[in-house]
């Protein structure tokens, strides 16, 4: 054990790859990121090369490990983007790009294994999930289908991250809650599920072993660490999905709240200590990155997003930086009284996978008149988001209970204004945490702590959270946003009939 560790976290995101270190304080030392492409070959489809994650991991962990004394690096922490299908030939070698999370393009081929595994309650009981669009599961079938023979040369098919882990380590490994997120998992016996992979034709050792995020998966190779600074040797735990990775650092499996990221997409996500039975097939369902717990959670599509695109058609061009748009964006939404004097937006601007699964759902304002203000559509699309992730939680919430608080992370989270709209929308203290900002490569780093024995338990990794900003609900409000609520959920289904 060092007397003095330092954990890394890296996140092999959509957009960069990110390193960062902690220490056993949890208190941040430093981080750095690299950004590489997202190819769309087609409309829909969504591609990356893993040669860029490797040239960025590289690039970020070696600004990270430059300015730290590497001889204190206990451990190293993965995380990555969840579902992402990466096909490795006899020298594991990526045989195509990886087809990413956000790609729309195998709607039939969820149909297919929805019919393969016996209908839609079938699916459920073999998994506790459906087959959504973005899950690794439908690409497989459609990788088989259309690129046959790079099909027949695949040894193996893992998720972002794991590629990463091979490089840095030489060895092939995946967690349980990436398997969970390619739909062919049985989270309940947390193990592939035999069944649906016979019915599909698909032989388990075309997948990688499964461990607990919190196992060591290998150690630092030499050629590794020349290329990246971190020490040879240094172990590597199997870490997880970023969606699952980002709720363990802002709880560390903390039943009583619920986690939301308001990132590019908007995840809503809790812990549970218990298994149950995701009925209607909306939420996903996963292991989570601690053992013995699972994870639930649902994903908006374009949260941040929203706003993003928002920002590109009626940002201030005159203002010089982004976050000065935002900004002035904020400032108009705030003179528009909850409930945006009436104004709905729905964000469905890259199809919806939660609570509305269909990838062909459209985004949309409604309710203006002539008096309609920018700040009211200011106001609409950050509260059709909080609607959105609402209506994600009350979900989970006759599963798993109301929670008691939200905690909130993600680049929305530091909108004072958003806060509050989402303190006022759930009725919930909304708080955000020091480390909130630093997403799911916190959480990896936390694992890895965790699983070297440098936490007690999650409850003492928990104890070293600390709190950044508390919002409360705004009793005044309740009776508007929950009308307003109310209209906002009858809004897709009238639209869509
Ligand atoms: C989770 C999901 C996204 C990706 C992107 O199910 O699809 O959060 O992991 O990072």
């Amino acid at each position: 054990m060092h007397a003095d560790p330092i954990f890394i976290g890296l996140d092999v995101g959509t957009s960069s790859c990110k390193a960062l270190a902690v220490d056993a304080d949890a208190r941040l030392l430093g981080s750095a990121a690299a950004e590489y492409p997202c190819a769309a070959p087609q409309p829909g489809w969504s591609e990356q090369d893993p040669a860029d994650w490797w040239a960025g991991a590289q690039t970020a962990l070696r600004q990270l490990t430059d300015g730290l004394d590497a001889t204190r690096i206990a451990g190293v922490g993965l995380s990555g983007q969840m579902h992402g299908m990466v096909a490795l030939g006899a020298q594991q070698q990526p045989l195509r790009p990886a087809i990413l999370w956000n790609d729309q393009r195998t709607a039939a081929q969820c149909e297919e294994i929805t019919r393969v595994a016996g209908g839609a309650e079938a699916l459920l009981r073999l998994t506790n999930n459906p087959m959504l669009t973005g899950f690794t599961g439908g690409k497989i079938l459609w990788f088989r289908a259309n690129e046959p023979e790079l099909f027949a040369q695949t040894q193996k098919i893992i998720n972002p991250k794991d590629y990463i882990r091979l490089l840095l380590t030489g060895g092939l490994a995946t967690d349980a809650s990436d398997a969970s997120g390619t739909g062919l998992f049985d989270v309940a016996n947390g193990c592939w599920s035999a069944d649906l992979l016979q019915r599909l034709a698909l032989p388990e050792s075309l997948f990688a072993p499964v461990l607990e995020s919190t196992a060591v998966a290998g150690q630092i190779t030499p050629a590794a660490a020349h290329l990246t600074g971190l020490p040879a040797g240094v172990p590597v735990v199997a870490g997880g999905g970023d969606a699952v990775l980002s709720a363990v650092g802002m709880g560390l499996g903390s039943e009583t709240q619920v986690a939301v990221t308001l990132g590019t997409s908007g995840v809503v996500a809790r812990h549970c200590n218990t298994f149950f039975a995701n009925d209607g097939a909306k939420l996903q369902f996963s292991r989570a990155c601690l053992p013995g717990l699972y994870h639930v959670m649902g994903v908006t599509l374009a949260a941040a997003g929203s706003y993003q695109w928002h920002e590109a058609v009626f940002g201030d061009r005159r203002l010089a930086t982004r976050k000065e748009r935002y900004k002035a964006l904020d400032a108009e939404a705030a003179l528009s009284p909850p409930g945006a004097n009436g104004v709905l937006f729905l964000p469905y601007l890259s199809g919806e996978r939660c609570p509305v699964n269909d990838p062909a759902a459209k985004g949309g304002f409604h309710g203006l008149t002539a008096q309609t203000a920018r700040g009211d559509l200011n106001r609409a699309v950050l509260e059709g988001v909080a609607f959105s992730l609402r209506q994600v939680y009350a979900l989970m919430a006759t599963a798993t209970g109301a929670a008691e608080r939200l905690v909130l992370a993600g680049g929305g989270a530091v909108s004072p204004l958003w806060r509050q709209i989402m303190a006022d929308v759930f009725a919930l203290p909304v708080v955000t945490l020091e480390a909130g900002e630093e997403g799911s490569g916190f959480g990896a780093a936390m694992v890895a702590a965790l699983g070297l024995g440098y936490f007690e338990s999650p409850q003492a990794a928990a104890a070293k959270l600390r709190v950044k900003t508390e919002t409360f609900p705004r009793p005044e409000f309740h009776a508007v946003c929950a009308q307003q609520y109310e209209r906002y959920c009858a809004l897709y289904p009238a639209l869509k009939g």
